[in-house]
């Protein structure tokens, strides 16, 4: 286990371009893989979940290669061209790499195993399970629908019409996935939409994709309903992958709560679906300003300016965060709590019950990190309460941050804010969704250094 310590800093100051979106990485190697003939994707995010699910889509039979320029490429299969792998396909800590994969072989009449680390292994599965299994697929999972498990793809796949009991994008990705191998009309209805990156990705390689709003039935229920035409020849294509607005609130917020900073973020991704922390920020009074808005490769993209108060009074005031605003900024409460933490008055965020089962019980690592880095947090099972320090918290805390890297990113920020250093143990996880973060914050101007602190719960033992 690797440790990380944060040291107070001064200003982080710099132009950056986050690495790419991991959504959109992912999405491009499971497509680039189901068309035909060479799909080239720029901008791919080199961290350790995207090149797992790499290794699983060449296990599955594409051919996935980097050439000298940094460009991949891939060459697909097609849809029900998929080989039986001849190993367990490992993803690593990657739930939308397991989840979006399970539902690419659901439909493929082969069997595939796959695992995951400590964290992906306790994570649920029933949620994508159920589904794929109304569509013909068959699972072995260890209790309580748990990786590692075991799925006998479909010979005679059928389409279904699916309204998604939890807003989750993985889940609609998967069952969206399973419908390409499937003939007919596969339906996903979800109550709030969920980030479209899979819609958007079908249109531009070719699919049938057919977006409404369905009104209430007689159960009252409403939604959002995504139709896909079944197998159809998906066509390899070009992908450019904008930076990924889920990385760049890292540095985003670290800008605005360490006084005197001025941070530049260059093409950010800001699906509407995916970036909700940027309007967030805005009604926290932020000083931050977008321009540039343009589009790359069918995702919107905007260049971002952030700058810092001045020490005692960073600007930022206290926001309430309703539910409905949840699933376009459901990556970014824990960063979003450091921030709530620097801010003046009581920050409120509703609607977090996915929080608890992501990498991490996150809703109880924010409270529990805070907790320990001197600030007032309380929790009900789905919402927090963040009493703003109305400047630098106390900090001085070490963190075990279970296997989540964006618990990791998020309290080594604080550290550079807080009063005290905080360290996080733990911290090679970092290199899930974005290896070298620290070098890259040191540049800015942090004081991020490996420590040979032990886990706080083998300290407190
Ligand atoms: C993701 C969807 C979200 C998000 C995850 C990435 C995706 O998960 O938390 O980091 O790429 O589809 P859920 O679908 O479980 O909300």
């Amino acid at each position: 286990m690797s440790a990380l310590q944060s040291d107070p800093s001064g200003p982080w100051k710099g132009t950056i371009r986050v690495p790419g979106d991991k959504s959109i990485s992912h999405r491009a190697l499971i497509f680039g893989g189901l068309a035909v003939g060479e799909t080239r994707v720029s901008g791919l995010l080199e961290a350790e979940d995207v090149l797992a699910t790499a290794d699983a889509m060449r296990a599955l039979g594409a051919e996935i290669t980097k050439d000298p320029d940094g460009t991949w490429r891939i060459i697909g299969v097609g849809i029900g061209g998929l080989v039986e792998p001849d190993r367990v396909l490992d993803l690593g800590n990657s739930g939308t790499g397991v989840r979006l994969l399970l539902g690419v072989v659901a439909t493929h009449p082969i069997t595939t195993m796959f695992t995951g680390d400590t964290s992906l292994c306790s994570r649920p599965m029933g949620r994508v399970i159920n589904p794929l299994t109304e569509m013909g697929a068959q699972f072995t999972a260890r209790g309580d629908n748990r990786l590692p498990l075991t799925v006998v793809g479909s010979h005679r796949p059928l389409p279904i019409t699916y309204r998604t009991p939890v807003p989750s994008a993985q889940v609609k990705s998967a069952i969206l996935l399973a419908g390409l191998n499937t003939p007919g009309i596969t339906q996903v209805i979800e109550a709030t939409p969920t980030r479209d990156h899979t819609e958007r990705m079908l249109v531009k390689f070719g699919a049938n994709v057919s977006i409404s709003e369905v009104a209430a039935e007689a159960d009252g229920a409403g939604g959002h309903s995504i139709s896909l035409v079944g197998q159809p020849e998906l066509k390899s294509t070009e992908v450019i992958v904008p930076a990924d607005p889920s990385s760049a609130a890292f540095l985003a917020v670290a800008g605005l709560i360490i006084p005197g900073s001025e941070l530049e973020l260059g093409n950010v991704g800001v699906n509407p679906l995916r970036a909700g922390l940027f309007g967030v920020l805005a009604d926290m009074d932020a000083d931050l300003t977008r321009s540039n808005e343009s589009e790359i490769g069918g995702e919107p993209v905007a260049d971002f300016i952030v700058r810092g108060g001045i020490r005692g009074g960073n600007g930022l005031k206290g926001v309430t965060v309703p539910a409905g605003h949840a699933p376009s900024m459901i990556d970014e409460f824990p960063i979003l709590a450091m921030a709530a933490a620097c801010a003046t008055g009581t920050s409120r965020f509703e609607g977090l019950a996915e929080l608890r089962i992501k990498e991490s019980d996150r809703l109880s690592a924010i409270v529990d990190g805070l907790t320990a880095a001197g600030v007032t947090i309380t929790a009900t099972d789905d919402s927090i309460e963040i009493k703003g320090c109305g400047g630098p918290p106390p900090g001085g805390a070490t963190i075990d941050c279970q296997h989540d890297h964006r618990i990791a990113m998020a309290f080594l920020v604080l550290g550079a804010a807080a009063k005290e250093p905080i360290t996080v143990t733990g911290a090679e996880t970092i290199a899930t969704s974005w290896p070298g973060f620290d070098e890259t914050c040191n540049g800015l101007g942090a004081r991020i250094a490996a420590s040979d602190a032990a886990p706080a719960n083998i300290q407190n033992a």
